[in-house]
């Protein structure tokens, strides 16, 4: 039973690598940026509260996600493993799907930690042209990465839950050297 959280600056790599994964291993890829983004383009209740946030680099508030991964890791697809990436980003949230997954018997999880610097994850970004992925959003969320979610780095290495990868490498190295580093 495979069950990932992938942490990671934006532009990391993150997506990218869970979708192969989660296609190689046969499970599902819960991206909360692509559920919030859908939720966005729909318009639904969530989507519209969760715009502003999303558009301008800022966390979307913890309640809103935390609800989203709760509904969706307890969807049926989602019994036979899992690939979460975008979240947690903070330690709250960590702390929340700590709870969640020891409460719902879904323990056993590894977490990759997929780094690459400033510089690469820019220029990626900016090639790429999401609405979120100008110059002055793309900092403002390396600078949220920095203070929030980087200490979930310390967190689930002092629970022995944490690899890392280096994303500065070619797609097809970092899917090399990460079912590589899975399988051991
Ligand atoms: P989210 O969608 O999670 O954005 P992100 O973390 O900024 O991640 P990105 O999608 O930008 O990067 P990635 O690491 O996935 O890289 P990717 O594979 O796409 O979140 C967006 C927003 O939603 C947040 O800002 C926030 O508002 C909200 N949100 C989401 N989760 C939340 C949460 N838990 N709490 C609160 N708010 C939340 O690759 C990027 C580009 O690089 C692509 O063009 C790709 O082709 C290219 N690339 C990938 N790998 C390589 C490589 N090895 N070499 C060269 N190019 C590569």
């Amino acid at each position: 039973m495979t069950r990932l959280i992938f942490l990671g600056p934006p532009g990391a790599g993150k997506g990218t690598q869970a979708q192969i994964l989660a296609q190689h291993l046969n499970i599902p890829h819960i991206s909360t940026g692509d559920i919030l983004r859908q939720a966005m383009k729909e318009q639904t209740p969530l989507g519209i509260k969760a715009q502003s946030y999303v558009d301008s680099g800022e966390l979307v508030p913890d309640q809103l996600v935390q609800d989203l991964v709760e509904e969706r890791l307890g969807q049926a697809d989602a019994t036979s493993g899992w690939i979460l990436d975008g979240f947690p980003r903070k330690v709250t949230q960590a702390a929340f799907l700590e709870e969640l997954l020891q409460k719902t018997g879904q323990g056993g999880e590894r977490v990759v930690n997929l780094d690459a610097p400033d510089e690469v994850v820019v220029t990626r970004l900016l090639s790429r042209g999401r609405k979120d992925d100008t110059e002055e959003v793309i900092r403002r969320r390396l600078e949220i990465y920095r203070n929030d979610t980087a200490p979930l780095i310390d967190y689930y290495s002092d629970r022995q839950k944490l690899v890392t990868i280096n994303g500065d490498q070619s797609q097809e190295e970092v899917t090399h050297e990460l079912k590589h580093t899975l399988a051991s």
